[in-house]
């Protein structure tokens, strides 16, 4: 969309109470309209509904650094511990709107003690990737999606909705400044964060009326620079990550802090990561902080591809939809992925343990894998569960013969050696 374009829909109305909607997942537009439609903000003295400003792209303000930090050696990357010259800040209060973007020299953010994230969580964030092809142009995969994911989170969480297309336009501005950080070796990319918090001072569990959005990038390399190695997992039940009616299908910070432990006990007992199992049947949820796919043969010995279904547990991954609609592409004929099976079930459905138990000793299991923008794809070969470990078989060079195919697209299409409007140029 361009710049004029977002000037004239950048008024709207925005409600103090927002509405929570069961739905985990809405384009922007439709997050809009009902913050339209739902209770608006009054003027105290008219009774008037107030519009107030959303993020505006045409108020950026740039101020560069002076102080330029050395690049470090791309194969000195660790991932998230480096971050970019610069990052992107809009304040936003329940009386004046989305204030003026800026984007500043990385640097510390000031908060008051009592600042309502570091008392009750008022905080979400989300993730996705910059790659530079060998062409030299730079492109976001779907951001997009993570701008919808990040509306419903805030819609969640009762802080401000925004314009998503807006704030792609901001963030690419913020790439481009520090495009030199994208590391120029195969496999590499510029991880973005961005995140938004509740900022004003006040205790007492309310809607916060002041809040920061901000954008911050760290370069990284591959997930797995010696070659996929695949995980041992630990069938977890005695924590749970998402329950029904919880927050588990939003990217909130108050969802990964309790998982710490887990993920510690889980890495006491010898596994990588958990392995989520929900209720008393032990349906597979997710893994770590990934989403989860298992293909299995059914008994009539067809292939089928499955990942739990976005029933409000699981986080909606911008890699789980990516991997079904390639699926889709592939069976539908749309586009054939070479070595996928051309005989594919696709399901979204809930699996439980012993059905991969069953399927496993019956010789039907193909594989399991997790999905993520981090990693896009790690195969699974173990899981401790209730005291043995189930051996989950694994490829030659730890894919198996439905995550290799997909895989194989997916970084095509990302690293752009694969043509796709799911790619967002930033610069050329
Ligand atoms: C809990 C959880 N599940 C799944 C995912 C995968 O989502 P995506 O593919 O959008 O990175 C993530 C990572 O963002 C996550 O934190």
């Amino acid at each position: 969309m361009s710049l004029a374009k977002l000037r004239l829909t950048s008024l709207r109305t925005i409600s103090p109470a927002q509405k929570i909607s069961s739905s985990a997942w809405r384009s922007t537009t439709v997050c809009r309209k009902r913050f339209m439609s739902g209770d608006v903000a009054r003027d105290p003295m008219t009774g008037e509904a107030v519009s107030l400003p959303d993020i505006e792209p045409s108020l950026l303000k740039i101020t560069r650094t002076t102080d330029p930090k050395t690049l470090p050696p791309s194969s000195s990357l660790l991932f998230g511990r480096t971050f970019t010259d610069h990052m992107l800040r809009i304040p936003w209060t329940a009386t004046a709107g989305w204030g003026a973007p800026s984007i500043e020299p990385y640097g510390t953010i000031n908060l008051t003690p009592s600042a309502t994230v570091l008392h009750y969580a008022q905080s979400l964030f989300e993730g996705l990737k910059a790659y530079r092809h060998t062409d030299g142009t730079v492109t976001m995969f779907r951001p997009d999606m993570n701008m919808k994911r990040m509306n419903t989170s805030a819609q969640r969480l009762a802080l401000p909705a925004f314009n998503g297309d807006a704030l792609i336009e901001m963030i690419k501005a913020l790439v481009n400044i520090d495009r030199e950080w994208i590391p120029k070796e195969p496999g590499h990319s510029l991880y973005i964060r961005p995140t938004m918090i509740g900022t004003n001072g006040a205790l007492g569990v309310q809607p916060p009326n002041e809040a920061l959005l901000f954008v911050i990038c760290s370069p990284v390399g591959p997930y797995y620079p010696r070659g996929f190695k695949p995980v041992p997992l630990y069938g977890t039940t005695e924590y749970i990550r998402a329950a029904p009616g919880g927050t588990g299908a939003f990217k909130l910070a108050a969802n990964y802090a309790p998982g710490v432990v887990a993920q510690k006990s889980a890495a006491k007992a010898g596994y990588v990561q958990n392995l989520w199992l929900h209720g008393p049947e032990h349906y597979l949820t997710e893994v770590g902080t990934m989403n989860l796919f298992v293909a299995l043969k059914g008994e009539d010995g067809v292939a089928e591809l499955v990942t739990p279904p976005l029933d409000g547990m699981i986080l909606p991954g911008v890699t789980r939809d990516s991997v079904l609609a390639l699926a889709r592409n592939h069976v539908s004929g749309i586009k054939k992925l070479p070595g996928l099976p051309d005989q594919l079930k696709i399901s979204e459905r809930l699996i439980h343990m012993g059905e991969v138990i069953q399927a496993n000793n019956a010789g039907r299991l193909i594989e399991l894998f997790g999905t993520g923008t981090a990693a896009v794809v790690t195969p699974v070969d173990k899981i401790g569960y209730q005291g043995s470990d189930v051996h989950i078989p694994t490829g030659e060079d730890g894919m198996g013969p439905i995550s290799k195919p997909l895989w194989t697209e997916l970084v095509g299409i990302q690293t752009g050696t694969i043509k796709s409007d799911w790619n967002v140029v930033v610069t050329k």
